[in-house]
């Protein structure tokens, strides 16, 4: 796939490896040194040098095209600004007339901020190469090609190397950034975007996603105005404030129609997201490492790559975006074995039992779970600690040994019983899962006064509590074998099939703005460590909820709990919101009892089901002898509709029918590979149409097994369903004739 290029040279070669082409004939890379392309099925994207100041200048990122494309700046655009103020780059330097906000800003030993990076020579290459040390896309040969521009800045012996990578099948481009110091001296690198992107509108919307503790993933839709308007993580993860996610669109554009770019950062710590419009019709977008958690020193010879950033382009809406963001998280970026594959009905302790219980009163839980068709039992925050037992939460992180009173036979005795349990009616054992909160650490544990050095802390500043806890600085080697073992030592040591790796506070008082950067890159070093090492376990993120739902994590765990709020009238916004960037497969979503324990509302228990079974990892969160009949007697239907429509969720491509934030019977669709769908109306008061997307109009669909109808009829009128109450719901099942 692709077209090769030497290095350097200014010849186009097309080589016999080129096996990609689009529907315009358009292979998926080629660079002749003076202008460049990535075509995929719906996307080129192209830029060019220019030829008096080497600086790489954009000229298109959008619907296919093949040919030339116009590319003089017309000399007739008034206003006050140099030329590299008002045209298009690829990658913006500091320091030389583009007063809009910089892509990369390096201060060199002498203090300057002035930067000249100019086109040096470049490299295409099948598939894609690791990012040496974080969380990337990958693919075959046959699914990506990769372009690398060398640019280089005479003055300060300074490299830049950018990376862009096509995946055709998905119109994703993929970019990073690396700079090398090839310089005698010292410098810091003060900024470093991912992603940079000129667009040459001037109206346009943007989307991003806020939030905060039990309230994540807010879709917020706004305009683009005159100046920088942004979002940024500087809390030492991506945040429940704010998720590394961009779309950008036409103010026309819809969820099913128009023109957007998603971009999505495959990063897990504080990140910066900057949108400028500026005087001379151009918007400029910027992803990437946050400014004011950098300043990177380096060393001669060294090299700093920014985390890479997925750029989508979708002709098809907001839904276009996301399904493609969908496919290829799901295929090429998830590295776990369970990315598609069935997740088992799991019951997680947290709202049952809270961190009060024994071996008793667990293995009770665990028991009911079975007799209710539950597979895995996860057992939530407090089973360790010794001398610093876990009773309460201002105790024990960082003493990763069950608790010997709780356990008085050990864990592993517990363990066994509980996988002993059959799954009703089934000859399935229940497996086992558990918590931890490795990247912390209470005051009150053995760790803290082992090692007070481990905590993240800013010499004599009080070190400030959150939760009663602090953050162990994972940037340090010592830290990072630390909990690679004693993670490793728990698994070791009992049948646990499933973790639940949680993360409940920010970081403060860091030695050093870069200590952020340096603790993701330590982190990932674990993630990979104990993922590797114990492949078949099903792996799930948490930060108090859905704090770290980035696709970082996503390269390690496939599937992170998406909020603390259960409550499934909230869930509706929050899974919506999150399925704007991430897959639904990656969704942990909970059933829990009422009155909700985050907003104290009562909602029917069918309805709390059906919203739970969009996510991916359907799940209980109660404790079945504490709820009433009725609704204990619904569970098992509910599981085993969960389970029916779950391979669906993990691998079809999802429609949003109608947002929650505009319709009162907000709907989503699934489209699986074969034909088949889940729907899942969530209706007020009315018997709504709901329209269907995706579908073959020419096709005729059974409807619940009943009534058939064409594609065209469900997408162009609709079916109608009545339901009587609020917060009815239900789930439809179409099948392809
Ligand atoms: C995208 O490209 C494919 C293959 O080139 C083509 O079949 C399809 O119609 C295109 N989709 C859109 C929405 O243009
Ligand atoms: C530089 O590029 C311009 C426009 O693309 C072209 O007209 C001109 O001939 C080029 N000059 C050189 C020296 O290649
Ligand atoms: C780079 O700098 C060297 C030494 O200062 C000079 O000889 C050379 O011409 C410069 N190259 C470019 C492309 O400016
Ligand atoms: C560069 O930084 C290193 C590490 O901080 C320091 O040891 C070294 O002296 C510095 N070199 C120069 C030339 O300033
Ligand atoms: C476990 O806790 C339950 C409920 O508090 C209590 O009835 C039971 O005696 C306890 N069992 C043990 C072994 O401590
Ligand atoms: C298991 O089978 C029994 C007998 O048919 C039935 O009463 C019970 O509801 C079933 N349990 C589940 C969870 O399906
Ligand atoms: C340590 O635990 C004790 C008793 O549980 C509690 O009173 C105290 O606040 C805790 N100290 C810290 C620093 O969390
Ligand atoms: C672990 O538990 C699972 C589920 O209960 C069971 O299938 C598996 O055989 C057990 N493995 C070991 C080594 O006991
Ligand atoms: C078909 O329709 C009938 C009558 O509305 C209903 O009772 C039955 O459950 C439907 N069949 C399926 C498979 O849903």
């Amino acid at each position: 796939m692709g077209a090769d290029s030497a290095n350097g040279t200014l010849h186009s070669e097309t080589t016999s490896a080129a096996t990609y082409a689009n529907a315009l004939g358009a292979i998926a890379i080629t660079a002749d040194g003076s202008a460049f392309e990535l075509n995929g099925d719906n996307v080129s994207y192209r830029f060019h040098v220019d030829n008096t100041t080497g600086d790489l200048l954009s000229d298109h990122f959008g619907a296919s095209v093949t040919g030339d494309i116009p590319t003089e700046i017309p000399d007739t655009v008034n206003g006050w600004v140099n030329t590299i103020g008002r045209v298009r780059r690829e990658f913006p330097d500091q320091g030389r007339g583009d007063f809009r906000k910089p892509a990369v800003r390096i201060r060199q030993s002498e203090g300057y901020t002035v930067s000249d990076l100019q086109y040096q020579s470049h490299t295409v290459k099948h598939g894609k190469p690791e990012l040496p040390g974080l969380p990337a896309t990958f693919g075959t040969e046959d699914e990506v090609s990769t372009l690398i521009v060398h640019l280089y800045d005479n003055y300060s012996s300074v490299a830049a190397d950018l990376s862009y990578s096509i995946f055709p099948k998905y119109n994703a481009i993929v970019r990073s950034a690396s700079i090398t110091n090839q310089g005698e001296a010292n410098i810091t690198v003060e900024s470093l975007a991912s992603i940079s992107v000129d667009f040459p509108y001037e109206n346009l919307d943007m989307i991003s996603l806020r939030g905060d503790w039990a309230r994540e993933a807010h879709r917020e839709r706004r305009k683009v105005e005159y100046g920088t308007q942004g979002f940024e993580s500087s809390v030492g993860y991506s945040s429940h404030l704010h998720n590394p996610f961009l779309a950008i669109m036409d103010p026309a554009s819809t969820e099913s129609s128009g023109e957007v770019w998603g971009f999505s950062l495959v990063y897990s710590g504080s990140f910066s997201i900057d949108v400028e419009k500026g005087s001379q019709g151009l918007t400029r977008a910027l992803v990437g490492l946050n400014p004011s958690q950098l300043s990177w020193s380096l060393g001669p010879g060294e090299t700093l790559t920014s985390p890479e950033c997925v750029a989508v382009y979708s002709d098809s809406g907001i839904g276009g975006m996301s399904r493609s963001l969908h496919r290829l998280y799901r295929k090429n970026l998830i590295k776990s074995k369970f990315a598609m594959a069935d997740r088992p009905a799991l019951l997680n302790s947290w709202e049952g039992l809270g961190s009060t219980y024994n071996e008793s009163t667990i293995y009770e839980l665990a028991k009911e779970s079975a007799d209710l068709g539950i597979k895995m039992f996860v057992l939530d925050d407090g089973w360790f600690g010794d001398k610093y037992p876990r009773v309460s939460d201002d105790a024990g992180l960082g003493d990763w040994v069950p608790n010997p009173r709780r356990f008085p036979d050990g864990l592993a005795h517990t363990v066994n019983s509980i996988t002993a349990l059959k799954a009703a009616n089934t000859s399935t054992n229940l497996r086992f899962g558990l918590w931890f909160e490795p990247e912390m650490v209470n005051p009150n544990s053995t760790l803290y006064h082992e090692h007070p050095e481990w905590a993240v802390h800013a010499g004599k500043y009080p070190r400030t509590e959150t939760r009663n806890q602090l953050v162990l600085n994972v940037a340090l080697p010592e830290v990072q074998e630390f909990i690679i073992d004693a993670v490793s030592n728990i698994l070791n040591s009992a049948n646990i099939s499933y973790v639940k790796w949680d993360n409940n506070r920010g970081i403060h008082e860091m030695p050093s703005p870069s200590t952020d950067h340096e603790y993701m890159l330590g982190m990932y070093h674990v993630f990979d460590a104990l993922t590797t090492r114990f492949p078949d376990v099903l792996w799930e993120g948490c930060a108090s909820g859905g704090g770290r739902f980035d696709p970082g994590v996503l390269q390690y765990f496939p599937q992170i709990w998406t909020s603390d709020d259960t409550d499934a009238v909230e869930r509706i916004t929050i899974q919506m919101g999150t399925s704007l960037a991430y897959p639904p497969s990656a969704m942990g979503a909970h059933l829990s009892a009422v009155p909700n324990q985050q907003t104290g509302r009562t909602l029917p228990v069918d309805f709390r089901g059906h919203v739970a079974m969009m996510g991916g990892s359907f799940g209980l969160e109660l404790d079945p002898a504490d709820i009433p009949a009725d609704d204990k007697a619904a569970l098992p239907a509910l599981i085993e509709l969960a389970e029916k429509v779950n391979p669906i969720i993990l691998t079809g491509d999802m429609y949003r029918l109608n947002l929650p934030e505009e319709s009162n019977w907000p709907a989503v669709q699934f489209l699986s590979e074969d034909g088949k769908q889940a729907i899942n109306p969530n209706i007020n008061h009315a018997a709504p149409w709901v329209k269907l997307q995706g579908l073959d109009p020419k096709a005729t669909y059974s409807v619940d097994g009943n009534a058939t109808y064409s594609g065209s009829v469900l997408m162009k009128i609709g079916l109608q369903f009545p339901i009587a109450t609020d917060y009815g719901s239900k789930v439809v099942f179409f099948e392809k004739q």
